[in-house]
């Protein structure tokens, strides 16, 4: 049976890309923290076709025991999907969580991602599907964290996609725009108000996990979010970002 990982693959787009692969006939290690989302699993899933891992991937030393957890599994795919949002300004933000954002999105996603990059050159075969989001094309005021570290995982999947292009190895990164998860209601306790261009975990899922296989660097699902971020080129970086600020505030107000 071939392997793969999912990080987040509890719930939301990394559950439904824990199912595609399934159904490709993928065992899936899915790593969470999350332990009632990780209950229902049961539920969803075949428990032939997955094994659970209950860890909390913002903790430095994550990457290293999920590596030699895994090392001998032959791993075939690579998601990093787990992450949160954080609501506020960045002066008044609790900083634990904001370290752990960071920890999680840029160096673990980094760490985990090199670890088993290597193992994929030797056997020149492999493939490693990083989610960022939208946010990764611009400031993002009230959420800084969240966009800046979504900016480097756009960044640095890119740059590694292109070192890796001789090889039988993808490397591609989803940048999906507002998905309807729990991701949004634990951003903050004040409940997003702009819904009109939200999509389903399910089409985002299926869309990044085409844009893996057919070795799509960069996927953006929705012609919405494609036109957003195509826009973002064309118009002054301080208007764009006094544009977030003025949609995240109506957003959440
Ligand atoms: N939904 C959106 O609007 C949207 C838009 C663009 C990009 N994204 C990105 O898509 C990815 C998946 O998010 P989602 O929307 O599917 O959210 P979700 O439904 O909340 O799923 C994320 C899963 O990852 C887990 N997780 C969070 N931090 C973790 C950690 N430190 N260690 C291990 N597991 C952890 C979560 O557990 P907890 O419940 O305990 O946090 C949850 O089970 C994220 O990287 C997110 O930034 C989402």
């Amino acid at each position: 049976m071939k392997t793969s990982i999912v990080t987040g693959g509890a719930s939301g787009i990394g559950l439904e890309l824990s199912k595609l692969l399934i159904k490709d006939n993928y065992k899936v290690y899915i790593v969470d923290n999350n332990s009632k989302n990780l209950n229902r699993l049961k539920k969803n899933l075949d428990s032939n076709s997955y094994k659970e891992i209950n860890i909390d991937m913002s903790s430095v030393s994550s990457p290293k025991k999920i590596y030699n957890m895994l090392k001998d599994k032959n791993i075939e795919i690579l998601i990093n999907n787990a992450g949160f949002g954080d609501f506020g300004k960045f002066y008044q933000t609790d900083w634990e969580k904001g370290e752990k954002m960071i920890n999680l999105h840029v160096l673990n996603t980094t760490h985990l991602t090199k670890l088993f990059l290597k193992d994929m050159v030797k056997k020149n075969s492999g493939k490693i599907l990083n989610i960022s989001s939208v946010a990764a094309f611009q400031p993002g005021p009230l959420m800084s964290i969240y966009y800046a570290t979504k900016a480097y995982i756009l960044h640095f999947t890119e740059a590694i996609a292109n070192e890796v292009k001789d090889k039988n190895i993808s490397i591609s990164v989803l940048c999906p725009g507002q998905t309807k998860t729990d991701f949004q209601k634990n951003v903050s306790s004040k409940k997003n108000k702009i819904k009109f261009n939200s999509s389903c975990p399910v089409k985002v899922a299926k869309y990044g996990y085409e844009g893996l296989k057919t070795n799509n660097t960069i996927s953006i699902p929705g012609y919405f979010n494609k036109f957003i971020v195509f826009l973002n080129r064309l118009l002054p970086r301080y208007f764009v970002t006094k544009i977030v600020r003025y949609i995240q505030e109506k957003n959440r107000n």
